[in-house]
């Protein structure tokens, strides 16, 4: 789903969920029921369009979106020499010049309003770069930069700007990014890099998927949560588990604690990366909250 915009005609809030493909929208008929075509309304919208975009804005009464949800994004890892320009522009037609298409095109009217609410599904590579991820993670942090920006300058609007920033979910999204290096032979790269990206980082970002990875519901129901706030907060991360990660750059502002130790946990301290990630598995596991927790 690429986007929920949230409008309220006659005070019934109507909620317009769009897609690219309108093939797709089979679960989501069947999950909304009675209130298809009532509150929930699914529309196109390919975010990369200028022409879906305002065609899409335009089937709304008065162009009206009370609340915009940005959640389109695609993912991309590899040797950076391996991906053509193209490819990785493609990353930043979506996961950033999107949200700037949907943001400009809706502010005008929230502004006339004096309220409004843009909640951008960011991503924790938005503050911490992760190895392999260079594009993407440079779309997310472009992304947040753009939106620490409107917030500032939004807030004299009653207009208010939250990033959701997620650790990873378990979705189509990894299995999205596995089927495209899977076919590729990584031209232009050096085989040492290969080697690094196929047998270091490959089986370390499905461990960090299994160990840490979240339940997309989770992450919905965190965006709810903000979205319900009188004064909705700009940051949150929704993954408790990944947060010391992004706090080590916090810690030291020349940023060699993160490099470092991110460094060291891939290359050097592979055996006590693996370990923690097995302890986190234990810890966070539902048999052994049922074990510990009172009902
Ligand atoms: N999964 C994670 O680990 C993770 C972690 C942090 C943040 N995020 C962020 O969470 C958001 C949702 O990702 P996800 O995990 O749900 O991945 P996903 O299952 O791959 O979903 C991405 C959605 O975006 C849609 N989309 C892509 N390009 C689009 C475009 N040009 N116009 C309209 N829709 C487009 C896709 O539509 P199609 O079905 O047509 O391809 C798909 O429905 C993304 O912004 C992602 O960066 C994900």
């Amino acid at each position: 789903m690429s986007m929920l915009w949230l409008s309220f005609y006659c005070l019934v809030p109507t909620v317009i969920a769009t897609m690219r493909d309108l093939g797709k929208s089979g679960r989501l008929e069947a999950e909304a029921g009675v209130l298809l075509n009532k509150t929930l309304v699914i529309r196109q919208l390919d975010v990369t369009s200028e022409h879906s975009v305002k065609k899409c804005l335009d089937s709304l009464p008065d162009q009206k979106v009370d609340i915009l949800v940005n959640n389109a994004g695609m993912g991309q890892i590899g040797p950076l020499e391996s991906i053509s320009m193209e490819d990785m522009r493609k990353v930043f037609e979506t996961n950033f010049f999107g949200v700037v298409h949907l943001v400009k095109e809706v502010l005008p009217g929230m502004k006339k309003r004096g309220s409004g609410h843009i909640v951008v599904i960011s991503s924790v590579m938005g503050l911490q770069g992760v190895v392999f991820n260079d594009i993407y993670a440079a779309s997310k942090f472009a992304i947040e930069g753009f939106c620490e920006c409107l917030a500032v300058q939004l807030l004299k609007f009653n207009i208010f700007v939250s990033l959701i920033e997620p650790g990873p979910v378990n979705t189509e999204f990894e299995m999205k990014l596995m089927g495209e290096v899977s076919r590729s032979d990584f031209p232009g790269t050096d085989a040492e890099t290969i080697r690094y990206f196929k047998e270091i980082y490959l089986p370390s970002a499905h461990e960090i998927f299994a160990s840490l990875g979240q339940k997309p519901d989770a992450v919905a129901k965190a965006t709810v949560n903000v979205i319900g706030m009188n004064q909705p907060v700009f940051r949150h991360q929704t993954n408790a588990l990944y947060t010391p990660l992004t706090a080590l750059k916090y810690a030291d502002n020349t940023g060699n604690l993160s490099v470092r130790t991110f460094y060291n946990l891939l290359f050097n301290y592979g055996t006590l990366f693996h370990m923690s990630l097995g302890f986190l598995r234990c810890i966070t596991c539902n048999c052994f909250r049922r074990r510990v927790m009172p009902v």
